[in-house]
């Protein structure tokens, strides 16, 4: 059953000549002890627990390792960023909005409206690794390249369109699985493979910790998609599952020419197509799709494979959330934090 989109339960009134909006049904508090849905509140749980900030992993220590590469190795990873941010502008800005129109339940909304924030978490962490390792005429032609290049430029407005396109909520699902789950890993791929060979550490732990988020969001978006999709009829279902594979040979198309844009002059283009036929695949399982592509795990580079399966350095959010991730000490109030400026502060030197 598709819940009411916002539009619908309101209706015109019309007050002493004076147009106002009135709601015909009563608004629901959103109950989390009557949950319909127990996905729903086991990935809030888990993207809660995840939670994480850019501004708490130590990027400068990184400095040493970003002046050993050339001039081509440092561009591929500033553009390689420069895309990420692209596509994860998209998805805190457009993506989780027009998800959000489609929800089945109130703590769906919820779960969209901490993926929501967490993409601009995700989309503002590039920039502190840009403004770490670049400069700020580098750090101005990469967003002039991510703004303008064709190929980058072309799957964002692909998928822009669709989440735009309100009478295909379905399809809206598949984009945000295929943004996820495919198009990132061409991007992912440069962190990892220099974390597989002891470089970038701190920037490596920024890009695992999207990914674990990502890997939840596409999880669970996957799973929505293919309640709806039980709704259909199976004709329906053919003339979707046509679609979904069609749009995934043009995106992969569109992909290829943009792989070669970015990793030709170090010659990872190949190994970076294989990585990212590998995840088109499992963004057709998160779909309840069969693989379209014959690589596995096995073809993938393995430097690149190790960095994707372990978890980040350290998981105990109460002292740390990964590599580098420190939270401050937290130790209870008393009454005399709030002396502030007063004779008996503790925390004035002067008293
Ligand atoms: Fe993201
Ligand atoms: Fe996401």
């Amino acid at each position: 059953m598709v819940s009411l989109t916002q539009r619908d339960g309101w209706a015109l009134a019309k007050d002493k000549g004076v147009a106002a909006m009135a709601r015909t049904e009563n608004y629901n508090a959103i109950n989390w002890n009557a949950v319909s849905d127990e996905i729903d509140k086991a990935t809030w749980e888990k993207l809660t627990e995840q939670f994480w900030l850019d501004t708490r992993i130590p990027v400068s220590n990184d400095l040493d390792d970003w002046r050993t590469l050339d001039t081509d190795h440092q561009w591929v990873v500033g553009h390689v960023f420069g895309g990420l941010t692209l596509l994860d502008t998209l998805q805190s800005q457009d993506g989780m909005a027009a998800l959000r129109k489609d929800v089945r339940t109130p703590h769906e909304t919820a779960v969209l409206n901490n993926i929501q924030f967490m993409e601009s978490v995700h989309a503002k962490s590039y920039s502190t690794i840009f403004s770490t390792l670049n400069t700020p005429e580098e750090i101005d032609e990469i967003f002039q390249w991510s703004d303008s290049e064709e190929f980058l430029q072309n799957k964002t407005k692909r998928i822009f369109d669709l989440y735009h396109d309100d009478e295909h909520p379905l399809k809206k699902k598949i984009s945000s699985v295929f943004l996820e789950t495919f198009l990132f890993y061409s991007g992912f791929f440069t962190p990892l493979y220099y974390l597989g060979h002891n470089k970038l550490a701190n920037v490596a732990e920024i890009i695992k910790l999207i990914l674990r988020d990502e890997s939840v969001h596409g999880t669970y978006i996957g799973y929505k998609f293919q309640l709806g999709m039980k709704e259909l009829t199976d004709n329906e279902q053919q003339q979707m599952k046509d679609w979904m594979y069609d749009f995934l040979y043009k995106l992969y198309d569109n992909e290829e020419k943009y792989t070669h844009t970015l990793y030709d002059q170090v010659g990872w283009t190949e190994q970076v197509l294989t990585f990212i036929r590998y995840n088109a695949n499992k963004a057709l399982m998160n779909l309840g799709q069969d693989p379209l592509f014959p690589d596995t795990a096995e073809d993938v580079n393995p430097v690149v494979m190790n960095g994707i399966s372990t978890s980040t350095a350290n998981h105990d959010f109460f002292s740390q959330v990964g590599n580098g991730y420190l939270l401050g000490n937290v130790e209870a109030m008393n009454d005399s934090d709030y002396n502030i400026g007063e004779p008996n502060d503790p925390e004035d030197p002067s008293k």
